[in-house]
């Protein structure tokens, strides 16, 4: 390997964790699922519990998105659903959307033009302004090596996360500009920042993909004053993606696993996009957020 070229990284081999830790860090042992460093770092027996870092719930100010009108694809459940209540309670209005029926949701699929045409007409007729979108629906089927990947199967995935918040953007962005203000989030994840063996390629791939399309779409967006940024959260617990953990033991397993001792939460996810949905990012645009509690912090993204 050439002096000034990137180093294959002992900080990043492949199985399970992206970025597994553990192993000797710059002459010092690190003990994976620990927060006890050895000696010579100068942190040595912090538990746990002393730690500055512990999580006591996110904070965003209580008027974050007070009269802010904001349309959530995928709120039927899980991510969706946390960040829809998360904005009202931060003074917007969250306009709940889901291809699958549910109480207090609207039926959007998020592949169909004509649908989201209809719902985006229906939020002006009512409120007379949309100021916000969150592209949070996705398709995931598993994770698999690509070649167990159907066609079929990955044709979908582009459909739903690609196709899906490429419509969104355009059909949002048209109901913003006229105003001069709006704010678009995109989900992506962490394996759309890196590769990995973990079996998303497919999924993986649309992930890339958003994040390509909101660097693009928000430079084509920024003089029109509507901004586009891409989130990028890593294993959050009590999704659709990461169920609650079956007992103690697994949970003490995933918390062990990330540097910050604790598994990502809902509210870690909400408090950040309503970051970039108020008016407290207002210069921030074509930008990617990764919500990892530090889990990729050591692979180069
Ligand atoms: N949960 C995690 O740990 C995690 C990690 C990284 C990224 N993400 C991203 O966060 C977002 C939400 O993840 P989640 O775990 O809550 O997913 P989930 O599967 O639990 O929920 C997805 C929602 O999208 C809806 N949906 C699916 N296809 C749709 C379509 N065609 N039109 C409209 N809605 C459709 C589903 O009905 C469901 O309500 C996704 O974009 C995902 O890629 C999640």
């Amino acid at each position: 390997m050439l002096e000034g070229t990137n180093q294959p990284s002992e900080e990043c081999p492949s199985k399970l964790d992206p970025c597994p830790r553990g192993g000797r860090v710059g002459g010092v042992e690190r003990r994976l699922g620990s927060s006890t460093f050895l000696s010579g770092d100068g942190l040595s027996s912090v538990s746990r519990g002393d730690s500055p870092g512990v999580w006591k719930g996110s904070i965003v100010d209580k008027e974050a998105l007070e009269g802010k009108v904001i349309l959530v694809t995928g709120a039927a459940r899980s991510l969706g659903a946390s960040m829809a209540a998360y904005f009202e309670s931060v003074g917007g209005t969250a306009i709940r959307t889901d291809i699958n029926p549910a109480q207090g949701v609207v039926e959007l699929d998020v592949t169909k033009i004509g649908q989201w045409e209809s719902v985006v007409a229906d939020v002006i007729r009512e409120h007379g302004h949309l100021d916000g979108l969150v592209n949070n629906a996705a398709a995931f089927f598993g994770a698999r090596p690509f070649w167990a990947e159907t066609d079929a199967e990955f044709a979908r995935l582009l459909d739903v996360n690609v196709m899906g918040t490429w419509l969104g953007i355009k059909v949002a962005a048209r109901a913003m500009a006229p105003k001069w203000r709006g704010s678009i989030v995109n989900f992506s994840s962490t394996s759309g920042m890196m590769g990995s063996d973990l079996g998303f390629a497919g999924y993986g791939t649309t992930r890339w993909a958003v994040r390509g399309l909101t660097k693009h779409s928000a430079a084509d967006l920024a003089a029109q004053g509507v901004r586009v940024n891409s989130i990028h959260p890593h294993g959050i617990v009590g999704t659709g993606m990461m169920p609650v953990p079956r007992n103690r033991d697994d949970e003490a397993a995933r918390d062990a696993a990330n540097p910050m001792g604790r598994t990502g939460m809902t509210d870690d996810v909400s408090s950040m996009v309503t970051f970039l949905l108020s008016d407290r990012s207002t210069w921030i645009t074509g930008r990617e957020f990764v919500i990892d509690g530090g889990a990729t912090l050591t692979c180069a993204l």
